[in-house]
């Protein structure tokens, strides 16, 4: 089991909540009082098998397509309401369907459109639906579920911070604006999903907040419309993305357009740039966003165009980390610098469109990111010999570890991140820059929205660059000890 704790539900229930949905045929807000539950079992679906979180998703289930619809009556509280359609099909058939689902309590749940048999087992934080007959491999099929809050409270052990749809109130206690940050499981504190990296999916999202407030979401979009009591906003995220990287954020947020970034884009195309501030943030917070575009010429010419035709940053205030949400950075006040907005940019390829297989892997997209830092420095002139050097002097300094993760501790400790982008540059320096870049954009490219363990890199490295290189990396991979520094010397 997990230790992630979970906290206040509705005074409903407690256990196992079990109610069939077939009788119910009610929309948001709830279920008719005095309907009594009918109670329903489903049996559990084989979740998918991560080696560090092996309780999320189902194996064999792959949604394509979420449809959220929230209402958000009042920013910087848990109160949420929900429906969100699932467009799913099964790799291999099914007879049940199990998703992911933490804090919120189901209403109602239709297969198809057609009421449907189904239990949140809330001990399990699952939602389960007994299909009405098997779903064959390759299928499509619609899964509606109607869900009210308050959403779920997860705390990150490690990092001690409140994960998925957190709450922020001002210094006197009032509600503020609420933002998500869902890295790894928190996307099912305010949404039905199938919450593994490995089943990435497009999203629409629409929010209808009340009058004044401004939502920001990943995708493209965003425009509001006027509807009873408030707006909706809305937006498309039309290149699959793990669940962990959608962004919502509601509040009283300030948009700022920016000229887009020419052919730095999917096909060649630009890049549109949006990014959405809290009020009375400061001229200096603001600065680092303008070397976006700057930033998307460097990296994309290593790694190959930028994934998304849109991009930017929803800056926050509470002090946590940054989160490379897709499109759409979650950025702290506390984090606005260049350098952190380029290792959350570098996700958008290491994480957000090469996506992990498990989280073991979490060095696929950490020690990428890392070393974006360090191209993007170089690109301003400072030397990659001397910071690759500062890296291990730091590793130097603790413990060290292969770089496939055994426990959940050492998914974003030092190892990751700097081991991590020194074995990337260990790489670099024995076969030269082009050849190095060549690898790059090929492993993007061969790997784009599809789940990535630390053995398909190597393949690819023995693939495109030979035998040595895959040595060459295998060793920083593999070796229990910290290999030693190669030393830099620029190759073409
Ligand atoms: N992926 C983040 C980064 O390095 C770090 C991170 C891990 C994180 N878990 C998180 C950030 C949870 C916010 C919340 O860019
Ligand atoms: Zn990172």
């Amino acid at each position: 089991m997990t230790r992630r704790r979970w906290g206040q539900r509705s005074g409903l229930v407690a256990g196992v909540l079990l109610w069939a949905g077939a009788a119910s045929g009610q929309v948001v807000p709830a279920l008719p009082p005095g309907q009594p539950p009918r109670a329903v079992t489903v049996p559990p679906a084989e979740p998918i098998g991560d080696s560090i979180y092996p309780h999320l998703g189902q194996k064999g289930l792959d949604v394509l397509h979420y449809d959220v619809t929230l209402y958000i009556d009042q920013p910087g509280t848990r109160g949420l309401r929900g429906v969100a359609v699932l467009t799913l099909t099964g790799t291999r058939p099914l007879n049940v369907v199990s998703v992911d689902l933490l804090g919120p309590t189901v209403q109602d749940v239709r297969w198809n459109g057609q009421p449907a048999v189904w239990q949140q087992d809330v001990a399990a934080a699952k939602l389960r639906v007994t299909l009405p007959a098997p779903l064959p491999a390759g299928q499509r099929a619609q899964l509606t579920v109607t869900y009210a809050g308050p959403a779920g409270t997860l705390v990150d052990p490690e990092l001690g911070l409140d994960l998925g749809w957190v709450p922020v109130q001002d210094a006197a206690g009032r509600p503020v604006s609420s933002y998500t940050l869902s890295e790894p499981d928190g996307t099912r504190t305010f949404l039905p999903v199938n919450d593994h990296p490995s089943d990435p999916a497009t999203f629409t999202v629409h929010v209808t907040v009340p009058p004044g407030v401004v939502v920001a979401a990943s995708g493209v979009g965003g425009a509001a419309r006027e509807v009873a009591g408030g707006r909706e906003f809305t937006f498309e995220q039309r290149q699959p993305i793990p669940t962990y990287a959608l962004a919502v954020q509601v509040g009283p947020l300030e948009r700022v357009d920016g000229p887009a970034v020419p052919a730095t884009g999917p096909e060649g195309g630009p890049v549109q740039r949006r990014d959405y501030f809290p009020p009375d943030t400061s001229d200096a917070v603001r600065a680092p966003y303008a070397q976006v575009g700057e930033m998307l010429r460097v990296l994309s010419g290593w790694f190959g165009p930028f994934p998304f035709p849109v991009y930017g940053a929803a800056v926050i205030t509470p002090r946590v980390p940054a989160l490379e949400t897709a499109t759409l950075l979650t950025m702290p006040v506390s984090s606005s610098s260049e350098r952190v907005i380029v290792h959350e940019g570098a996700h958008q390829w290491f994480g957000d469109t090469v996506v992990l297989g498990d989280w073991a892997d979490v060095w696929l997209n950490e020690g990428f990111a890392t070393y974006a830092e360090l191209l993007w420095l170089e690109s301003r002139g400072d030397d990659p010999g001397r910071i690759a050097a500062t890296w291990y002097d730091r590793l130097r300094a603790q413990p060290t570890r292969p770089l496939v993760a055994t426990t959940e501790p050492q998914l974003f400790d030092a190892s990751a991140y700097l081991r991590g982008a020194l074995a990337l540059h260990a790489l670099r320096a024995a076969v030269g820059d082009a050849a190095f870049r060549t690898f790059l954009r090929g492993y993007v490219q061969d790997h784009s929205r599809r789940p990535v363990r630390t053995a398909d890199l190597l393949a690819s490295a023995q693939r495109t660059l030979g035998p040595v290189a895959r040595t060459v990396l295998g060793v920083w991979v593999e070796s229990p000890t910290l290999p030693p520094l190669p030393a830099w010397h620029r190759l073409p």
